[in-house]
Parts: C-alpha cells; structure tokens; sequence
C-alpha cells in the first residue's frame, strides 16, 4: 500500500537492465571463454534466464553483489537440455531463447508461469519455423510449446509485423547458426542492445535505414569470443521514480548510472513535454551503451498528445505514464499501443480499470487510453494481473493521491525491481505492506 507523500528527495541507483541482463546471459553462454558480467539485474526474470542457460550446458554462477561468471560453449554449442525450460514470468527470456534454441539442432520444451501461457508465441514462432525449426504449441500458439531446433539453420530476410525487439532479437540469435546473412527489417525502430551486443561478442552486424525504419543483417556463423559487460540501470525501473519526483512539486532527486539508450528514453521526453525538469548529467559510455545520471525536480504537470511514433522507445513506461497523467492538469492522450494489450497483461485494460477505481476518468480505446488529470481520489486495492509494472505503478499513484492505494499482489515486482519499495521510501515515499 502506498500513502500520499511529501516531495521526494535524495538518491537511488537503479536496478540493472533487465533488457540487457537477459541478453548478457544468453551472449555469454553463446560465447568461447569466460564472460564477466558486473550489475546484472537479479530479478526473478532473469534468474529464470540464467537457469535456463545453466540447463542449455552454459556454467552460470553468482560471485556476490550483482557479479556473475559466465562460461560459454561456443556459437552453436549448446546442449539439449534434459527438463523443460521454465522461463517463470519472462517473456523476453522465452523469445530470445527460443530464437537460440531454433538454431541448434536438439528438442527444447518452454514454459512459463500463467501470465506468460496466455502471452502470444506465433510472433516468433512464424520466422523461426521460415529458417528450418519445427515448433508445436498449445491452441493458440501459446506455451507450454516444443522447439525442435533446424540442423541446418537457413538465413532470412524478415520484415517483422510488429514493432518488436524480442522477435528482431529471435530471429537474429537464430541466424548465428545459418550460413550467409540474417536480415531483419524493422518499421520502427526498436531497443537495439542485441545488434550492439553482437558486435561486442564479435559478430559482424550491419545496420541499415530502410523504407523509414531500418534493417539489420548479421553474417551468420561467426565466432563469439567472451567480452565483459557492465549492465548499466535499467530507464524502465528508474522510470518510477523519475515520474514520482517529476509530479510531486519541491521534489529533487537524483537517479544515477541510468541507461539513456535513445530507443529505451521515450517517456523522458514525454515527461519533459509535459512540464517536468529533468536533466541528463554527467553522460558517459558504459561498455557501449550510453548512460546518464538523471536530476529531477517535482514541478505540476500538464497533460499532452503523445506521438504514437515515440510508442517503441517508451513502451514499457505506458503504465507509469498513465500515472503522471491521472496527476497532471488536463488530458493525455495514449495512442498506437495495442501492442500494451499483449504484455504480462492487458496494460491498457489493466490501467483503464484499475484508474477508473481510483475515480480518474479515463477513456479505453482499442489502441490506447485517453486520461482525464487532476485530482485522485484514491482509496482502493488494484488488481495487478500478475504484471510488476501495474503493481509499482499504482504504489506511485498512491504518492499523490488523496487516499492510499493498495494493490492485490506485490510479488511480481520482484521480476524486474528487487527492493523496490525500500529504494523508493529512501527518497521519502510512504510505500508498506497494508494495516
Ligand atoms: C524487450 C522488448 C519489448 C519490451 C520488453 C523487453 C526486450 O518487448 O516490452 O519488456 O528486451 O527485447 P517487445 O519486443 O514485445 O516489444
């Protein structure tokens, strides 16, 4: 339950990527030679990543304090595991390991928990199966799914049909294993840490702009060589704390060591648009990744349009948005998400209702949702649905609104922001379990 708060001040280091932690995991155990792996996230999605590679063959082990080891069997040299893989809530652990399990020639059965078994799979599942793989799912395209790995891979040129890393992702760790060269064409562009990654581990990748949006060709077959990652704060965990200061006047908070990748930094923008103050100081490269610490003064926010063409670059930071929106003056308007409807849960579903309880009017739309600002009364439980950022969502609302707010369920925070209420109460937040 969280209760209105003061202004909020101090500072926080955000939690490791949860974007680049998967994937510094998955590289790692791709990879000849010993990968040394500071910050990572140690969240349960990628606790579920890491036991997954240890049962693909890959030695993954903790050395303490966000260190880990990870010794790799080389592009191509997994093992087929002996039990079924159970990725828990994670749904860019399944993707991404589906991708590489299509490229080695053994049988993998994925799972995951209920949030993810209604998640859709055929998104990756129609590219992978274009290369060689077979893949038989439930009804539906859902997991539980078998991946019966191509022997020979073949390269594809993929235009993908959505706006989505996960499957850009899929295909291209897919790919590692074909001969010649992997294509994907993206009409928007989105998150690019496995093409940056790649090069790290020593792929060749080029990167190309293409009718508006960009296409990515990999040169299939290389040699992975084990490369040290620094993952750097994750701009969708800070994003909470950056929009609680953002909307509290008097606020003055300083985030540090936050990933401010252009294609992850969307609801900064969005934020600064609607009035707030928020500096990006002391810019530096992390290991190939730009990031920033992040200075945020409270101030009253102003409710925007927000251009749907910014949706791939904030698309996890719709919830807390919606947050600074049932706050600010006026209306907010979502649009060219649909894609939300598909995330641990219906995001737009989810926020519609659980805002309406909290007496925000807000209009749902079939791909989006229009929020009506100002005063929240507040003064209810929220369903979270299984989905980590509608619960830490709420718990900000709860900050500025006139009655606290509790939510159903606080466990799944724990998949991407470990001690979330703690770091958030560092800054003066009033977030506790209820009476
Ligand atoms: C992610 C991509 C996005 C995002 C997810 C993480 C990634 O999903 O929502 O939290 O790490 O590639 P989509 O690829 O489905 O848009």
């Amino acid at each position: 339950m969280s209760r209105r708060a003061d202004a909020l001040r101090g500072r926080l280091r955000a939690p490791g990527d949860k974007s680049i932690s998967h994937r510094a995991l998955i590289f790692g155990g791709l990879s000849v030679g010993e990968t040394a792996i500071e910050d990572l996230l140690e969240g349960e999605d990628i606790l579920s990543t890491a036991r997954a590679m240890c049962e693909l063959g890959a030695d993954v082990r903790s050395i303490g304090n966000g260190s880990w080891r990870v010794r790799g069997l080389g592009n191509g040299g997994l093992h087929e595991p002996a039990q079924v893989l159970d990725l828990g809530n994670a749904g860019t652990g399944c993707r991404l390991l589906m991708g590489v399990a299509a490229g080695h020639n053994f049988t993998s059965f994925f799972t995951g928990d209920a949030s993810l078994c209604r998640r859709p799979m055929g998104r990756v599942a129609t590219p992978l199966m274009l290369m060689g793989a077979r893949i038989v799912a439930r009804s539906k395209d859902r997991l539980p799914l078998a991946v019966i790995g191509a022997a020979d891979p073949m390269p594809i040129e993929y235009r993908l049909p959505v706006a989505s890393a996960q499957v850009k992702s899929a295909v291209l760790l897919a790919g590692l294993n074909a001969p010649g060269e992997t294509s994907v064409i993206e009409p928007e562009p989105t998150r690019d840490h496995t093409e940056n990654m790649l090069r790290h581990f020593g792929a060749s990748v080029r990167v190309e702009p293409f009718e508006g949006g960009r296409k990515i060709t990999l040169v299939g077959q290389p040699e992975l060589t084990a490369a040290n990652i620094r993952v750097p704060g994750d701009p969708s965990s800070a994003a909470f704390a950056v929009t609680a200061a953002a909307m509290r006047p008097g606020s003055d908070v300083r985030i540090e060591n936050v990933g401010v990748n252009p294609l992850r930094a969307g609801l900064f923008a969005t934020l600064r648009d609607m009035g707030a103050d928020i500096a990006f100081a002391d810019r530096r490269d992390a290991g190939g990744e730009p990031v920033a610490d992040l200075v945020v003064r409270g101030a009253k926010l102003k409710g925007i349009e927000v251009p749907p063409e910014r949706a791939p670059s904030m698309i996890d930071e719709y919830p807390v948005l919606c947050v600074a929106a049932a706050l600010a003056e006026g209306r907010t308007v979502m649009r060219g998400i649909a894609e939300l409807r598909v995330k641990e849960s219906d995001r737009i579903g989810a926020m519609a209702a659980g805002l309406a309880a909290c007496g925000v009017a807000v209009e749902e739309l079939p791909d989006g949702l229009i929020v009506h600002g100002g005063d929240v009364p507040g003064g209810v439980r929220i369903e979270t649905r299984m989905d980590h950022r509608i619960g830490m969502s709420f718990l900000v609302l709860g900050l500025g609104a006139r009655e606290p707010i509790g939510i159903d369920d606080a466990r799944m925070i724990d998949t991407s922001f470990p001690g979330f209420a703690e770091a958030m109460n560092g800054l003066g937040a009033r977030i506790g379990p209820p009476p």
